[in-house]
């Protein structure tokens, strides 16, 4: 199929596209590049470098395109509070025009990048899709506002879609050559991989005081390859004329902050001292997926562990200390 991947320059972008690539597909990359990298777009697919929201870019490259997976997005709950007229620019209005766009030239598959930040917080575990949406951050806020435009889409007979509800994702290509490396990094494995590598640093875990075993928080984590799997998935799924639906990404398990700097500093070799902080306002104290959904529908299963995740994150991260900016 010949697909557009938006924000395949940004790290579950780029990683989609290869997966893409080696299953045979022909892909076409649109990303602004404004928090992306050049270098980890697969050569076999081909860059654009615009704004989702670009409608002559657009309207140039959707004809003969069978699917869209829509990564491109901002990501920072804390910019987004800070910032919220530019969530709802980046993660609503722009997608927007990508989507009116999408149903004038008739390209009816789309993949979407959400989050379980829809959810806010959940009291059963583990979440099922069915549960109530009540983001508590701009960030959610903004993706369950463009998964609504979705869905009205959709109830007018215009697209099919799947909406991936992404919970931790982590890990990289095996090889280490496609990785994490977001402009301001807010995610554990890659800051605790961060701290690993420099010595004398210190990590600090957000609370330890939570109704958990150890007291830190729970979070369920999947490898950023078995979620590109399920995006491959989910296009053959419309293809196959399937509905579109919500659909959780995570392992259906779950590893506490504490254990996670454990597997970190275990495939790191070397220890990583923590120090306990106030809690983060707004941090359940658990998050674990139902993926049965994604099981049942797609076929789909996660295939690698934490320490898998880990191992493939120090890889890239010891070869790429700088990020893309290591191969200079
Ligand atoms: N990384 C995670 O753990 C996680 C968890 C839940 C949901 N998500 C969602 O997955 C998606 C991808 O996350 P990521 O970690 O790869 O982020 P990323 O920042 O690495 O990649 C996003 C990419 O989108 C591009 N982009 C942003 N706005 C754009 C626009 N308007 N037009 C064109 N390109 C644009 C950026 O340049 C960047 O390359 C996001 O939409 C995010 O909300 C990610």
């Amino acid at each position: 199929m010949r697909i557009l991947v938006t924000g395949g320059a940004g790290y579950i972008g780029s990683i989609t596209t290869r997966v893409l690539v080696e299953a045979g597909h022909e892909v076409v990359v649109v990303d602004s590049l404004e928090r992306g990298h050049r270098r980890a777009v697969d050569p076999r697919a081909t860059l654009v470098v615009a704004s989702v929201g670009d409608r002559e870019v657009l309207d140039s490259l959707l004809p003969g395109i069978e699917a869209v997976i829509h990564c491109a997005g901002y990501i920072d709950v804390a910019e987004s509070h800070d910032d919220p007229d530019l969530y709802y620019r980046k993660n609503l209005a722009e997608p927007s025009m990508m989507l009116d766009r999408m149903t004038t030239h008739g390209v009816r598959y789309l993949v979407f990048s959400s989050t379980a930040a829809v959810y806010g917080q959940p009291e059963r575990m583990p979440i099922t899709e069915d549960a109530e949406t009540r983001p508590i951050n701009t960030y959610g806020a903004s993706k369950l506002a463009f998964e609504r435009m979705i869905v009205l889409a959709e109830n007018a007979g215009l697209i099919s879609a799947v909406r991936f509800r992404y919970f931790n994702v982590a890990g990289a290509w095996p090889d280490g050559s496609l990785g994490e490396a977001h402009p301001t990094e807010t995610h554990i494995v890659p800051l605790l991989l961060k701290a690993a590598a420099e010595p004398g640093a210190r990590f600090t875990i957000n609370g330890g005081d939570y109704p958990t075993a150890d007291g830190t928080c729970v979070r369920d984590y999947l490898h950023v390859v078995d979620l590109a799997g399920a995006h491959l998935r989910a296009v053959e799924y419309l293809a196959e004329g399937c509905g579109g639906m919500a659909c959780n990404l995570g392992s259906g398990g779950g590893y506490s902050n504490l254990e996670v700097a454990q597997m970190c500093a275990e495939v790191a070799g070397v220890k990583i001292p923590i120090i306990y902080g106030e809690r983060r306002q707004g941090d359940p104290a658990m998050l674990i997926a139902s993926n049965g959904q994604a099981r049942s529908a797609l076929g789909w299963e996660p295939r690698r562990d934490l320490r898998t995740m880990v191992e493939d994150a120090w890889r890239w991260h010891t070869t790429h200390p700088e990020g893309y900016a290591t191969e200079g």
